[in-house]
């Protein structure tokens, strides 16, 4: 028990000396609150983020010195002996870079006549090697200096009141995993732990990087220093001291811990240092990495930019030649459509004719809002193109109330874009053979049907010159706001004589519609006429010209009409959903529906006669269901077979006779 008390109190008086004996111990995991423990001079200040105590920036010839302010005093029964333990970093600020920094030493704090430099701010010219200097320094040096006999450019030297180094070797650490010493990149902006441990006549050196421990053995190991000789005392201050010359770098401690023994020395918290600013433009293989990385984001957004651009040039690409120039307010751009219909949506369909799709469009020109319709049409080849636009141009000139006006167009590669007011009723022949709408009351009908002879008899004869439709058909005649029938699609069928739609070459308009001679002769008014007098009996009786469903007598519209008529009902022949008609006017219709659709050309009225007739101005002549070419079918109705277009070369248009070539769609007006 008595033994007990007696080696506690012992074991106190051991305490309470050592600690006297080891007061001046210290330790910093940031420098935040060291401000008035330090002394700073020169580039050294600590930094208001993170508290990393900067010895210099990047500033040429400068020097920085950090030391603790308390001077280390050794009482004359102790040893002279000190462990201490700091994290730096350096950062080069260009390529090279920086002159290294140095753990110091010294007998007093004033540095003010040392040169920065290869010196490292600690020594100067004439103090190299004096014994008045009284410094131990352990440099981090990182410029090779061949008069001080530098071994490299990324050395750690122990100098003794020079700046020529007792003892340096390359910068590395020995690693105990791998049993090998691995070198150390001193200007890497990373942080670097060194260990500077002194005893007796021994200065030991070590180095790792921030994750490792110390390391087993010391990098370096001098047995020949004597402090006491050196610092010719046995007081000392510690610091930093840190320079840059013509080349500049950052040099950053993190952390320090010193004690005047390695057993006391308390350790650094690691994972609290501050970070080191990075300023440089040295790369971390990581962050080459990063870099890597970066670069590529950076080429794939790239890549999809002009992927982008690409697409975009190319879904608005357009065909635009020198001869369109004349047209240049008739051409639209393709952006415009495009975007006028939303993207050729499926929602802006409006249907698919016989030369292509067409969609409703909303173009803001000259901020006004107008609804078009657009066509595409497809073709495979250039050629002919010109004539055609030519004539479609021309063509804009034509102008009746009746006809749908076309407004422009746009020619891409294997595409034609045809701008034409919107018409908002859509084609008539979907109110004559859809029964989802309203049956059209026979007012209405003889409305259209004149409104369609009054536009083709303008076609024919009115117009600078003369323009054969070739197609002529409910589905193509459109009925605009109003009701009003509008002739559409005038001179379409003309591309197909330019070979532009190779697969439906073999019509020339369509079945049903076609006058027998249009295979010899070609087209002309009479044929138009023809396919008018189909197209009077179609909108009369509610069917198409040709019902394949039904039985051999009632197949084909102009026979059966014919043979209701032989049998004296002929009013039976109308549409049976019309309710309010005069039997007169729709005999008279169907009567000169038949006599259009005579087989002899010749037989045939004009379409100026054909307005009289249906406005009742002229009486029809006297013919009977047996009068020669009434009512006989063609044998075009049957097999229709490639129409052989002849060239009629007739000139004179007013148009500008340059652009039509081969002439069946524009003849001159003599013809
Ligand atoms: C470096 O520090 C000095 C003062 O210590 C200052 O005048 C200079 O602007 C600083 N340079 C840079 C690049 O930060
Ligand atoms: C070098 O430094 C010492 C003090 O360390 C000083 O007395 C001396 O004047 C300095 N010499 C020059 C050339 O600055
Ligand atoms: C420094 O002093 C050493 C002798 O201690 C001498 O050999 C060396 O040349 C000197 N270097 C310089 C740069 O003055
Ligand atoms: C130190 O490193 C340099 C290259 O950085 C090399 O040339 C030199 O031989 C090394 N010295 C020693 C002692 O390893
Ligand atoms: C220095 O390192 C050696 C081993 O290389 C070791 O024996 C010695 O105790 C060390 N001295 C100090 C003061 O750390
Ligand atoms: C160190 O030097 C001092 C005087 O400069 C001397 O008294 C002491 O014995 C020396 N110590 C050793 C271990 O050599
Ligand atoms: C015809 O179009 C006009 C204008 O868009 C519209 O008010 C009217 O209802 C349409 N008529 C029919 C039968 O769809
Ligand atoms: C035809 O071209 C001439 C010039 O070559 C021009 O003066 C005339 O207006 C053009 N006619 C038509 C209808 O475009």
């Amino acid at each position: 028990m008595i033994r007990g008390m007696l080696l506690g109190i012992i074991w106190m008086i051991y305490c309470v000396c050592s600690s006297f004996q080891q007061e001046t111990r210290f330790v910093y995991n940031n420098f935040g609150q060291a401000g008035n423990q330090l002394h700073l001079d020169g580039g050294a200040r600590i930094l208001p983020r993170g508290g990393v105590l900067q010895l210099t920036n990047a500033t040429l010839r400068q020097m920085g010195h950090a030391f603790f302010q308390q001077p280390i005093d050794y009482i004359s029964s102790e040893s002279v002996s000190f462990s201490t333990h700091f994290v730096s970093a350096l950062l080069p600020a260009g390529e090279p870079s920086g002159h290294g920094m140095a753990f110091v030493v010294s007998h007093s704090t004033d540095f003010s006549h040392a040169e920065a430099t290869r010196y490292l701010g600690v020594f100067n010219t004439s103090s190299n090697g004096s014994i008045s200097t009284r410094v131990l320094a352990v440099e981090l040096d990182t410029s090779l200096a061949p008069e001080l006999g530098d071994i490299s450019d990324n050395h750690v030297g122990i100098d003794v009141n020079s700046a020529e180094s007792v003892l340096s070797v390359n910068a590395s650490y020995f690693s105990d995993k791998k049993g090998r010493m691995i070198d150390i990149k001193l200007l890497s902006g990373d942080p670097i732990q060194v260990w500077v441990d002194y005893e007796g006549t021994t200065l030991n050196v070590s180095m790792a990087p921030i994750d490792n421990q110390k390391p087993s053995r010391p990098l370096l190991s001098s047995t020949s220093i004597n402090l006491t000789k050196i610092l010719q005392g046995r007081r000392m201050f510690v610091g930093f001291s840190g320079a840059t010359g013509s080349i500049m770098s950052y040099q950053y401690i993190l952390g320090w811990s010193f004690s005047k023994s390695m057993a006391s020395l308390q350790n650094i918290d690691i994972s609290k240092l501050p970070k080191a600013p990075r300023t440089s433009s040295k790369k971390k293989p990581t962050s080459l990495v990063l870099d890597a990385l970066l670069g590529l984001i950076a080429f794939l957004v790239l890549g999809l930019l002009i992927g982008a651009y690409l697409y975009r040039r190319n879904l608005y690409a357009e065909v635009r030649e020198e001869w369109e120039k004349e047209y240049g307010p008739l051409r639209y751009s393709y952006k415009s459509l495009y975007k006028a219909t939303k993207g050729f949506s499926r929602n802006e369909f409006l249907g698919r004719g016989g030369f292509g799709e067409v969609y409703k469009g909303t173009l803001s020109r000259s901020r006004e809002l107008r609804e078009v319709a657009v066509k595409r049409v497809s073709h495979d080849g250039e050629e002919g193109m010109k004539q055609f636009v030519a004539e479609i141009v021309c063509m804009r000139s034509l102008k009746h109330r009746s006809l749908v006006p076309l407004l422009g167009y746009c020619r891409r590669k294997h595409e034609l874009l045809l701008v034409s007011e919107y018409m908002p009723n859509g084609s008539l022949d979907h109110y004559l053979f859809s029964h989802e709408r309203s049956t059209l009351p026979w007012w209405r009908r003889l409305a259209i049907l004149k409104d369609i002879a009054s536009a083709l008899s303008y076609l024919h004869t009115e117009a600078d010159q003369v323009v054969i439709h070739r197609d002529i058909k409910a589905a193509n005649v459109m009925l605009d706001a109003e009701f009003n029938g509008r002739l559409g699609d005038f001179g379409m069928s003309r591309l197909y004589d330019r070979g532009v739609d190779p697969t439906t070459t073999a019509a020339v308009g369509t079945v049903g519609y076609m006058a027998p001679e249009l295979t010899t002769m070609g087209p002309s008014t009479g044929t138009d006429v023809y396919a008018f007098g189909v197209f009077l009996l179609e909108v009369t009786c509610g069917r198409r010209p040709v019902e394949p469903g039904l039985s051999a007598a009632k197949r084909f519209l102009v026979k059966w009409v014919c043979e209701c008529w032989k049998r004296s009902s002929l009013i039976d022949a109308r549409d049976p959903r019309l309710t309010e008609f005069s039997s007169q006017e729709v005999e008279r219709v169907l009567k000169l529906g038949l006599l259009c659709a005579n087989l002899a050309p010749d037989a045939r009225p004009s379409m100026e006669q054909v307005v009289q007739y249906l406005n009742g101005n002229l009486a029809l002549p006297e013919f009977w269901p047996y009068s020669p070419g009434i009512g006989v079918l063609t044998p075009m109705a049957l097999s229709p077979a490639p129409p052989a277009i002849p060239s009629l070369s007739l000139s004179s248009s007013s148009c500008n006779s340059s652009m039509f070539i081969t002439h069946s769609v524009l003849y001159g007006s003599g013809r």
